[in-house]
């Protein structure tokens, strides 16, 4: 069968990259060019960046053919973040590493945090219930980034937390309090790693009961599977994949839900059917009770995909949905892009939940892709799961949300996307 050839487009521009110049250049060529072409520099001679959102396509790159790419451009300033953690990492060494962290992953594990993630949106929960009463709106953005680090940090040390945290003082802050991810924000959130390292050797000498990441790094150190500073890369890379994403994807939701009221009521009478006691063991409802809530994470996580930029590198040349790549070709994927193309989502920039009662077929299965696919899928989905259900129910049992500027936040995206400005929401008692 003959490849299919897509339209080339010239740019002057720079590479892509993440950052937010390349999200308006792609939305704006997605709208010219379709759903697969190439970008060539006036200089090249080959296209040498695709850009695909064919979800044929995109699985054939992310799942059916993944073995024939590995990471592509735009994760230097992500490895000087992370060092060789599972996010950056490739090949066999990826493999091994996959292989060691996953059983910390299975749901079993992932129920030791879910009291704790009830809890922490409790003590939430009493801080807007007195700005309630005093009439102040809350800052989300600032407030849930806040929240959702200490609910990282709780389920990688465990214990340590207190020993990490003295007086409120947390050295972690600055990933809440500097928006940046440049290289000032690594070299600072780099030195961090010393105060790891002497956590890791602490917990390799005097193992604890606790089931947190820590403890599961410090066995595979203490069993030689991994060295000292394998194991830091992937406390770094835990605490970093774990903590923006979910962060940025909540802060969305409230925006969503307060100005949705009628997406709201459905979700606030799915909250008051729970039994608190079973959602704080379970991290869920019971017989479905909460896929409503589901569904509104589903659909907050398809407007707004915190992983809104995948790239890939062609090791061979390879086929994917009909398209041959040459050896060396970088692949871009928005799933920022994707889950907004017309062609696939009817009334794509609509907060439809209820979209995803209705079953996805073979074919749009890779048109939703939050936490991306295949093997480099993202492994802290349970757990982001979990984090957003238990908040999103915990607040709605107590407080209706009111917002305080109904137009659509503005949106930036860097590494991850986030709200470029704070979302301030009035919480209401109920
Ligand atoms: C709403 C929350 C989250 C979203 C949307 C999200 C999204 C993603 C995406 C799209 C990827 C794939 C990146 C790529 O292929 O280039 C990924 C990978 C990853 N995520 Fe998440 N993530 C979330 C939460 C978490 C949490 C809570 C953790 C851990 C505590 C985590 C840890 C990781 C790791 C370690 C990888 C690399 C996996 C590998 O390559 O083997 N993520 N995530």
């Amino acid at each position: 069968m003959a490849a299919t050839v897509p339209p080339v487009l010239v740019s002057s521009e720079s590479s892509l990259g993440p950052n937010d110049a390349t999200r308006r250049r792609l939305d704006a060529w997605h709208a010219e060019y379709g759903p697969v072409y190439r970008v060539q520099r006036p200089d090249g001679n080959t296209a040498a960046e695709w850009v695909i959102h064919e979800p044929e396509a995109v699985r054939d790159v992310l799942a059916r053919r993944s073995r024939h790419f590995t990471k592509g451009q735009g994760l230097d300033r992500v490895k000087i973040l992370l060092g060789n953690g599972l996010m950056v990492s490739e090949g066999d060494f990826w493999q091994r590493q996959r292989r060691l962290m996953q059983p910390a992953f299975r749901p079993q594990s992932l129920a030791d945090f879910y009291s704790m993630i009830f809890d922490e949106t409790r003590k939430m929960a009493e801080e807007l219930g007195a700005a309630a009463d005093a009439n102040q709106p809350v800052a989300m953005v600032p407030r849930i980034s806040e929240l959702i680090l200490v609910m990282v940090l709780k389920s990688v040390f465990g214990p340590d937390y207190d020993a990490l945290v003295i007086h409120d003082d947390n050295p972690f802050r600055l990933l809440t309090a500097e928006p940046a991810r440049d290289l000032s924000f690594a070299r600072r959130f780099h030195i961090l790693t010393r105060l790891v390292h002497r956590l890791l050797a602490k917990r390799c000498e005097q193992p604890a009961a606790s089931n947190d990441f820590l403890g599961h790094l410090a066995s595979a150190v203490s069993d030689g599977a991994m060295s000292e500073r394998e194991a830091v890369d992937e406390v770094m890379t835990l605490i970093v994949a774990g903590h923006e994403t979910t962060a940025s994807a909540l802060a969305f939701a409230w925006h969503l839900l307060a100005t949705h009221p009628d997406v709201l009521a459905k979700a606030q009478a799915a909250a008051d059917s729970v039994d608190e006691d079973q959602l704080r063991v379970l991290g869920d409802g019971e017989r479905g009770q909460l896929e409503w809530l589901d569904h509104i994470v589903a659909e907050t996580l398809r407007l707004y995909p915190p992983g809104w930029l995948l790239s890939r590198r062609a090791l061979t040349t390879v086929d994917v949905g009909g398209y041959y790549l040459d050896a060396g070709v970088q692949v871009y994927i928005s799933p920022y892009i994707l889950h907004r193309d017309p062609a696939i989502w009817v009334h794509p920039t609509g907060f439809d939940p209820g979209r995803f009662e209705r079953p996805f077929d073979r074919a749009s299965r890779f048109a939703y892709i939050p936490f991306a696919a295949g093997m480099r899928r993202c492994i802290g989905e349970q757990l982001a799961r979990v984090e957003m259900r238990t908040h999103l129910v915990t607040l709605l049992r107590r407080f209706t949300p009111h917002p305080m500027d109904a137009t659509p936040p503005s949106v930036e995206a860097g590494i991850n996307l986030r709200p470029s400005s704070d979302i301030p929401i009035q919480f209401c008692k109920r």
